[in-house]
């Protein structure tokens, strides 16, 4: 065997493609890691790799539609490889596969895994399956034991601001969303395991993590300490231990599960950031009620206003659905109220789209697809002008920046602001990993522009 050869069979080649949300870029990792064992090490891109794995999305249709282009562009790619007498296998993972699985292996037969996002534990017996015999592996169970139980410790190096999950899946079932179906019923995992991935991850250079979670603020785990269970505040206090862990976030919350203990801990841990975000979908309470999202725009309201009495500083962020089947202009109007009154530092905003199997789906009076562009377009001007307004208040500012990495010229590093603005300084390259105070100078295309106020040697944290 030549070395070139014997090396190609020692370290595999794996490349990912993740779309979607934070959860899947978190679960990237870590089918990284349970791969990491089988000899597979990261690949630069798809015609290096002897596997490829999409971990897909399935929130709007548009999300679903891409996995297919995508597999149709690979699909040449694992024919050459296997014209040179090589295989490349090719995965499917994620919210699409659990939903359309059936569909992915009949529209795709050259695909030799379909997993979904409660099983990826399990991949190195699907690869072996898929090695050995010919045909696809296609497994989308909801398993009875818990997949963090069989998962390798997270290895996979996430740099500075990392992701750590802390709960799954949905049971709130809002009547346009494919969560509950994709990703099951929720499920905490204990505090303890949470707390030792945190401190690996503090090791492994991570100065920031988000907690993760579909309905992250949801989260009841197991407690450290004789104590029953811990909830979210609980959890974000004892993660603010941590030594050199020097900023929290979570993501991503439901207003019904915003609990006294959670606001208390806004106020009281301050590694824990005055930014969040709370997605309220509609300012209509009809429209509320039909999405069944169990919350009232009142109820919102007067959460936002606890949150900002708990910390003055605190900003917001959300998620906004236009075009609910039945929505009138009068419900559309009251959005645009809520959005006027609340004053958001960023937001994401959406044209309904109907998800098969969902109850909205089946309701009457869709809305017509030219009234959701032109609400959709609204909303975004209103939610643009907001976001232009907020930054261009923080001009002339000092805030504390995370450096996460070098900038795009020379001498510079980017990093956020406790707002998960991007910003940008001459600074020196000691400073990536430490919060160091920045003059916020110049608004520009995708980020804020800084200056330093420290020189070089002197680091806050
Ligand atoms: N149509 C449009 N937007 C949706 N979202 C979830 N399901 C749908 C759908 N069927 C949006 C919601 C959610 C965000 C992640 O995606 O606003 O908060
Ligand atoms: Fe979907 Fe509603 Fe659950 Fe969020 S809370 S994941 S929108 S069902």
């Amino acid at each position: 065997m030549s070395k070139d050869s014997r090396d190609r069979s020692v370290a595999k080649k794996l490349y990912i493609k993740t779309y979607g949300c934070q959860m899947n870029v978190y679960d990237s990792t870590r089918m990284a890691d349970v791969l990491a064992p089988l000899g597979y090490v990261p690949a630069d891109a798809p015609e290096d790799a002897d596997m490829v794995i999409l971990n897909t999305c399935h929130i709007r249709e548009k999300a679903a539609e891409k996995v297919f282009s995508e597999l149709g562009r690979l699909r040449p790619l694992k024919a050459l490889r296997s014209e040179q007498g090589e295989r490349m296998i090719l995965a499917v993972a994620g919210c699409t596969a659990q939903a359309e699985g059936a569909e992915i292996v009949a529209r795709a037969p050259y695909v030799d895994i379909v997993l979904g996002p409660q099983t990826y534990h399990r991949l190195p017996e699907m690869v072996a399956q898929a090695a050995r015999a010919g045909g696809y592996v296609l497994d989308t169970d909801f398993p009875a034991e818990a997949k963090f139980d069989f998962l390798p410790d997270a290895a996979t190096p996430q740099g500075i601001s990392a992701f750590l999950s802390v709960q799954e899946g949905c049971d709130k079932f809002c009547t346009f969303c494919v969560v509950p179906y994709t990703r099951g019923a929720e499920f905490s995992r204990p505090g303890a395991a949470i707390v030792a991935e945190a401190r690996r991850l503090v090791a492994h250079g991570a100065r920031e993590i988000t907690l993760l979670g579909q309905n992250v603020n949801a989260y009841r785990g197991a407690a450290v300490d004789g104590e029953a269970r811990w909830g979210l505040g609980r959890l974000i206090r004892a993660l603010a231990e941590i030594e050199g862990l020097l900023r929290l976030r979570y993501t991503t919350s439901h207003p019904r599960d915003v609990d006294d203990a959670l606001i208390s801990a806004h106020r009281d841990v301050p590694q824990l950031m005055p930014f969040l975000h709370l997605p309220v979908q509609s300012g209509s309470d009809r429209v509320l009620h039909a999405m069944n999202r169990r919350h009232t725009a009142d109820d919102y309201r007067r959460i936002i206003e606890r949150l900002r009495g708990a910390r003055g500083d605190m900003a917001f962020s959300s998620d906004f659905i236009v075009g609910f089947p039945g929505e009138s202009d009068a419900d559309f109007s009251r959005t645009l109220d809520l959005v006027r009154e609340i004053g958001y530092a960023q937001a994401f905003s959406f044209k309904y789209s109907p998800r098969p199997g969902t109850p909205a789906a089946l309701m009457p009076r869709q809305v017509p697809e030219d009234v959701k562009a032109e609400r959709l377009a609204a909303l975004q001007a209103l939610l643009t002008e907001q976001q232009q307004h907020f930054n261009a208040a923080s001009l002339g500012r000092e805030v504390p920046v995370l450096f996460e990495k070098r900038g795009r010229h020379p001498g510079q590093l980017v990093g956020r602001s406790p707002y998960l603005q991007a910003v940008h300084a001459a600074a020196p390259e000691h400073l990536v990993g430490t919060l160091a105070p920045v003059r916020l100078v110049r608004v520009e295309r995708n980020s804020l522009a800084g200056e330093l106020m420290i020189e070089g040697d002197e680091v806050l944290a």
